[in-house]
């Protein structure tokens, strides 16, 4: 189900934004329980680009973005050397917060600094960074192109900006993948269809969230943190009008519902890097545990390698000079 008109209408760059830093800094302790499939899906990822990619520069500046709890700060800190800086910063103070407590207990041999940012500035000088990390941030952000322009502004020429977990928005399988991955997600994840009748209208989101919640402590703590968020946004006056817990789930995972094509992010908006790496990956929607749903996920990123729920890549800033607007 896609936001309404109404929603839409009221969206902007700096509420969107405000929305995440309410939502982040509430769910903060509970992320890394919420979000386990973030780090088991890229580790191997972040692993290699940081042991490739640490000798940019040098001493080298590696800024990460929408920095979270730390996790692909943790994993490039053991890969930077003492005259280098780790740069975490994030628009939730909450969540920069672990971000820090996890990172001075692992104490890397780099220099770490914390930073918070406000909407989607980024708080380093011009021409000052190395590399730019961003792990399931993107998809949070309204508006990329003023995001890209600041990359650009802050980068050195050259200089790297490396994506991982972000939404696919072309995800077709050809029969009979399709009908794979559907039997696939029925067999391995029969809850993901409870989300999806809860997506169908407020009634069943309703019912569903009624039903989660009495079946599961987890969601039921999720229930109360999107309420809570509803709450903060209606006392700060920042919608006219009350809205449910998927739509807050939506405004905040704002890209989601569309994806991102790689045309039109590496051709478009990040138009002035090229492309070093892009893949796709999470085939099947969810991170394979078991050995069939491990062959599975392997069967269908081999037949249609660009059709994985999510994408990763590594652009490196060109700095060429490019006239007038792209059209999109
Ligand atoms: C899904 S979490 C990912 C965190 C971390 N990168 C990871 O991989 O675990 C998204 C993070 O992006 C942050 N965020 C959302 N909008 C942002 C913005 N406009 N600027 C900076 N950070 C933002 C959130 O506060 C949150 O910490």
């Amino acid at each position: 189900m896609r936001l309404s008109k109404r929603i839409l209408q009221r969206l902007d760059a700096n509420l969107v934004c405000r929305i995440n830093e309410i939502y982040h800094n509430l769910e903060n302790v509970r992320y890394d329980e919420q979000h386990e499939d973030i780090s088991k899906f890229e580790l191997r990822f972040w692993r290699d680009v940081a042991q490739k990619y640490s000798r940019e520069g040098k001493p080298s500046i590696w800024l990460d973005y929408g920095a979270g709890t730390g996790f692909v700060s943790s994993v490039v800190g053991e890969h930077l050397q003492e005259d280098d800086l780790l740069v975490c910063c994030d628009v939730s103070s909450e969540m920069l917060k672990i971000c820090e407590a996890k990172l001075r207990n692992r104490s890397p041999r780099c220099r770490l600094s914390f930073r918070k940012n406000d909407s989607t500035l980024i708080p380093a000088d011009n021409d000052s960074v190395d590399v730019i990390s961003v792990n399931s941030v993107l998809h949070h952000i309204f508006d990329l192109r003023d995001f890209a322009a600041e990359c650009e502004r802050v980068l050195k020429p050259s200089g790297l900006f490396i994506v991982a977990h972000e939404p696919n928005k072309n995800t077709k399988l050809a029969f009979p993948g399709g009908f794979v991955r559907s039997l696939a997600r029925i067999v391995f994840r029969p809850k993901a269809i409870l989300f999806w009748v809860a997506e169908q209208s407020p009634l069943s989101e309703r019912l569903m969230r009624w039903i989660t919640g009495k079946v599961s402590d987890k969601y039921r703590r999720r229930n109360r943190m999107l309420a809570d968020v509803a709450r903060q946004v209606r006392q700060e006056h920042l919608l006219d009008f009350d809205i449910r817990g998927t739509e807050i789930q939506q405004i905040v995972d704002f890209h989601s519902q569309y994806g991102f094509d790689r045309n039109e992010l590496c051709g478009h908006i990040f138009r002035r890097f090229e492309v070093v790496e892009f893949d796709t990956y999470g085939h099947l929607g969810f991170y394979p545990e078991s050995k069939s749903a491990i062959a599975v996920e392997r069967y269908l990123r081999k037949r249609w390698p660009d059709a994985g729920k999510e994408i990763c890549f590594v652009l490196r800033l060109t700095k060429k000079e490019i006239t007038g607007d792209a059209e999109l």
